[in-house]
């Protein structure tokens, strides 16, 4: 019995092997890239590219073992539910109190220390952040939504609180 299950797992593994998830690669920077609309020096750009767009842009730099099932799936799942909150190559297109909000999602999340995922950060070491990365996030946040306040009348971006 015991045998009988070990080679049907076995089969499974085999044959899941031919089934892989689309890759989330896009050619070129989309028209809705957050960079179009807002500045983001050289320096974020290289954070964010180590240790955000993998999973919240439309472009992912795929490991090795990514060519392995089920652990395609598993990535998958990770950058489809990463690009659901938060998609920096779809930024522009979302309403403004989206745009404004994400950012302050995005000061909490990195003041917090839960984005890079942990298991994201047990493989890819040099996205764990310094506190200067951290700073540094988070004074480009504040920018962009000081950006926004200029160009937005505020309740257009924030709920009135009653
Ligand atoms: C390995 C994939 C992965 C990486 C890398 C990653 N995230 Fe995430 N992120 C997710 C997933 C999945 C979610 C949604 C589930 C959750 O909140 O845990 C999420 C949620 C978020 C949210 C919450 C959005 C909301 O709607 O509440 C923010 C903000 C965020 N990430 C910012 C970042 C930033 C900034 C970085 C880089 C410093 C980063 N993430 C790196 C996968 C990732």
């Amino acid at each position: 019995m015991i045998k009988k299950i070990l080679l049907f797992l076995l089969a499974a593994l085999v044959v899941i092997q031919f089934f892989h998830p689309k890759k989330n690669i896009e050619e070129g920077l989309s028209a809705n890239d957050i960079t179009t609309k807002y500045k983001m020096p050289e320096d974020i750009k290289t954070i964010m590219d180590k240790a955000c767009n993998d999973c919240h842009s439309n472009n992912t730099r795929y490991p090795w073992y990514n060519n392995i099932q089920p652990v395609a799936w598993w990535l998958d799942n990770h950058i489809r539910e990463g690009k659901q909150h938060l998609n920096f190559s779809e930024y522009t297109n979302k309403r403004p109190r989206f745009q404004y909000h994400k950012m302050e999602d995005i000061i909490e999340q990195v003041k917090k220390g839960e984005m890079p995922l942990d298991s994201y950060t047990w493989i890819h070491k040099d996205a764990i952040l310094t506190q200067e990365e951290k700073t540094k996030i988070i004074d480009w946040a504040n920018a962009v939504m000081d950006q926004m306040k200029t160009e937005y009348p505020i309740d257009s971006l924030v709920r009135k609180r009653s």
